[in-house]
């Protein structure tokens, strides 16, 4: 198969990351019998410096060319310290999962048995902990407008703003992952409070209808962010809004050993993205002690949902599993006592692990 991707490593770890990730693509393009070409574009903070814009337009070129994005982080100290800056280079990535029609995001939290030690949850708590959060990505208060500040600058505003659509379309995607999983939708919202999370939950329920087979529960997101410590277990596909899912998955991540391992997948109506779901710790950036697996991790769900291709999913999986069973890990998952391996070092691991296979 020809493999068209476009590679965006943005700011901060992103570049050391994704050359690990695009070292395991390779591998495997190499050893399936693929062909891989790509391009490489700026978004972020670097996209800002060269062309004043977070996501230029000849990156969007580049993706709606592209069979797949892989994508790094975008972030820098420069613009975090400087509230009042005006273009930002998290406007890159919004703007890019807008244009791209990226509605839904899909954060697969799993356990790994080789981290349970990790996880700052007792291993009973977190055992068997297998569930997919489905991010909506293009709604709610990121992009609901108005937004900003009054003239004095003393009151400041974010409008959160779902239609039925918009929300029809990620809450059917869920029960369709739902059929193929364990049956069982949680539908997270805060439906005491806002009105967004009342549509949401009218319409969950006429899909619902839909899906006898499948069970499904409503929580609220307080409620939710408790359940994921308590009984991490107890969920399959959980459903939220875009700030929920943000903040959820960041908890479920850690839950099962690092923020440094969560994948996910980007999908919608144009072409999908792959990316870690951490962001660009700048202050990591170069030193070659960023964890590699998430942005690894994305590359398999790359070749599973934008390619069709398991089995070399599986593999690079397989290839991740095998790294931690060795202990060939970064500093953040490293067993107590044993040195830790750089980025480059576990990504190269990692793809002689292919090579050799
Ligand atoms: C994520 C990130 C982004 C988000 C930021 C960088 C805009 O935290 O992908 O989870 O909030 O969506
Ligand atoms: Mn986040």
């Amino acid at each position: 198969m020809n493999l068209n991707i476009a590679v965006l490593p943005g700011d901060g770890i992103g570049p050391e990351i994704i050359e690990q990730a695009l070292k395991a693509t390779t591998a495997i393009c190499n050893k399936f019998g693929h062909t891989l070409s790509y391009k490489q574009a700026l978004v972020g903070a670097c996209a800002i410096d060269a062309t004043g814009n977070p996501y230029p337009d000849a990156t969007h070129e580049i993706c709606m060319q592209s069979d797949a994005v892989l994508f790094g982080a975008v972030g820098d100290l420069r613009f975090d310290n400087n509230p009042s800056a005006k273009v930002r280079p998290e406007q890159g990535l919004l703007a890019m999962r807008k244009k791209l029609g990226l509605y839904a995001n899909l954060r697969p939290v799993t356990t790994f048995e080789a981290l349970m030690h990790q996880s700052p949850l007792r291993p009973d708590i977190v055992k068997g902990t297998d569930f997919m959060c489905i991010r909506e990505l293009t709604g709610g208060l990121y992009f609901g407008r108005p937004q900003g500040r009054s003239e004095d600058g003393n009151t400041a505003y974010d409008t959160c703003v779902y239609t039925r659509e918009e929300i029809l379309r990620i809450v059917k995607l869920a029960y369709e992952y739902a059929m193929k999983r364990r049956k069982k939708v949680t539908v997270v919202d805060k439906a005491n409070v806002l009105a967004t999370s009342r549509l949401w939950r009218e319409v969950a329920k006429e899909i619902a209808a839909d899906y006898p087979e499948v069970e499904t529960e409503f929580m609220f997101v307080d409620n939710a962010a408790m359940r994921l410590i308590q009984w991490p277990s107890s969920f399959d596909v959980m459903v939220t809004e875009n700030m929920f899912g943000d903040i959820l998955t960041d908890e479920g991540s850690v839950i099962t050993g690092s923020l440094g391992l969560l994948p996910s997948a980007s999908i919608g109506v144009h072409t999908s993205l792959f990316e870690p779901i951490h962001g660009s710790w700048p202050q990591a950036a170069g030193k070659n002690i960023a964890n590699p697996l998430a942005t690894i991790l994305s590359a398999a769900m790359m070749f599973e949902y934008a390619f069709g291709l398991m089995e070399e999913g599986k593999l690079i999986r397989e290839a991740v599993d095998a790294s931690m069973k060795a202990n060939i890990r970064t500093a953040d998952i490293q067993i107590p006592d044993a040195e830790p391996y750089g980025t480059k070092e576990v990504g190269d691991w990692i793809a002689e692990y292919i090579i050799r296979k």
